[in-house]
């Protein structure tokens, strides 16, 4: 059941296209990211959702009915701004009750709905406190209290975490993953934190210059990527470049990378992508345990930087430096200089749709 659509989008502002062409489902109940670069555009999809920016072209539906024209009022959304904007000369139960009585519920029903509202943020009790007695956290949870108490059919979220030191946004996030998932809203949520929509959504949508270029559940936009633009976005990436040949790709020093997906054309020229914590480093000199990944490259550690957890290290070959991820388990890390075998699987090969 499609909650939210958004057909054929555009937006320019003077000469400039800011958003290109858009269109996508959001399903009821589920939780989008909207994942792209400062100025791609996220903002922008959003207000126009809301109904802030009209379109130049193409239609929102929500729950079946045009409201490209509709006015904000009229929408029944809810949305969290990135700076959390709560009246300051007003306790968090006026806040809260702010959308209620605009709607024309007050006293006892608004009263009621304002404590089932803060309940479920969990901060019963804080009512009669005013912004400035919450913390940073709380407060966003008292904006997004405000956002939900008029039960709305689609909750919009504008980086509303992007404020909160890095603890206090990870409880934020299991907060509004419970909050979502109890309540059922549809949600669209803007970040530019690929982990962040990666942790949080049903399905992200990566935007690049006012385009979405990928859009699929998590596992599939981090493991699939279509573009190096993708890829690049959602975490780091090493690519090569080659010869299609059959099953593979043959680099330019000669040795033939297997790729276990469609690739185009033999003797065509094609790229594929290989997230760094994919490759098994193998120590030559060590005769470290050797593997089934079936591809396999010399190369020479060039660098290596520890993280506690987990190690980040250089490797080069064939004039290319490959990035490789490896957990710290090993009882002697590798060291620069050290001459090694980079192995991984031919599934984790990804091919990438050429350059448009
Ligand atoms: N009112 C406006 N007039 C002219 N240009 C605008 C206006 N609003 C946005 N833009 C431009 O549109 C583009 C997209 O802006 P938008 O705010 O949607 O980006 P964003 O993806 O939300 O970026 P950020 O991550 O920085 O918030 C930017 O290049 C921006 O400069
Ligand atoms: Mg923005």
């Amino acid at each position: 059941m499609t909650n939210v659509e958004v057909r054929s989008i555009a937006k320019n502002y003077g000469s400039v296209p800011v958003l290109t062409d858009i269109s996508t489902d959001f399903t009821q109940g589920s939780f989008t990211s909207l994942l792209g670069p400062s100025g791609s555009g996220k903002t922008t999809l959003l207000r126009i959702i809301a109904g802030f920016i009209i379109p130049d072209q193409g239609n929102v539906a929500i729950g079946g009915n045009d409201v490209t024209r509709m006015p904000v009022w009229a929408r029944n959304i809810g949305m969290v701004f990135q700076s959390y904007a709560l009246f300051p000369h007003m306790t968090v139960n006026e806040n809260v009750a702010f959308g209620l009585a605009r709607r024309g519920i007050k006293g006892e029903e608004s009263r009621k709905q304002v404590e089932r509202a803060l309940e479920l943020v969990r901060l019963p009790g804080f009512g009669d406190r005013k912004p400035k007695q919450l913390s940073g956290g709380q407060q966003q949870r008292v904006a997004l209290a405000r956002a939900i108490v008029t039960k709305p059919s689609v909750l919009l979220l504008d980086e509303p975490l992007s404020a909160l030191d890095r603890r206090l946004r990870q409880e934020m996030q299991v907060e509004l993953i419970r909050i979502q998932k109890e309540s059922g809203l549809t949600t669209i949520f803007v970040t530019h934190d690929q982990e962040e929509a990666l942790t949080l959504s049903d399905k992200v949508a990566i935007l690049d210059r006012g385009r979405i270029v990928q859009i699929g559940a998590p596992t599939e936009v981090y493991e699939r990527p279509k573009t190096r633009f993708a890829a690049e976005f959602l975490g780091d990436t090493n690519f090569l470049t080659g010869t299609v040949v059959a099953g593979g790709i043959r680099l330019a020093n000669g040795s033939t990378v297997a790729v276990d997906a469609p690739l185009p054309a033999t003797g065509s020229e094609a790229t594929v992508a290989v997230r760094p914590e994919k490759i098994v480093i193998r120590d030559v000199a060590r005769g470290g345990k050797d593997t089934d990944r079936s591809n396999r490259v010399s190369a020479t550690i060039s660098s290596s930087v520890y993280a506690g957890t987990a190690l980040t290290y250089e490797a080069a070959f064939d004039g290319l430096s490959f990035k490789i991820f490896a957990q710290n388990s090993d009882a002697r890390p590798h060291s620069v200089g050290d001459v090694v075998e980079l192995t991984w699987s031919p599934l984790h090969t990804v091919p990438l749709e050429a350059a448009a």
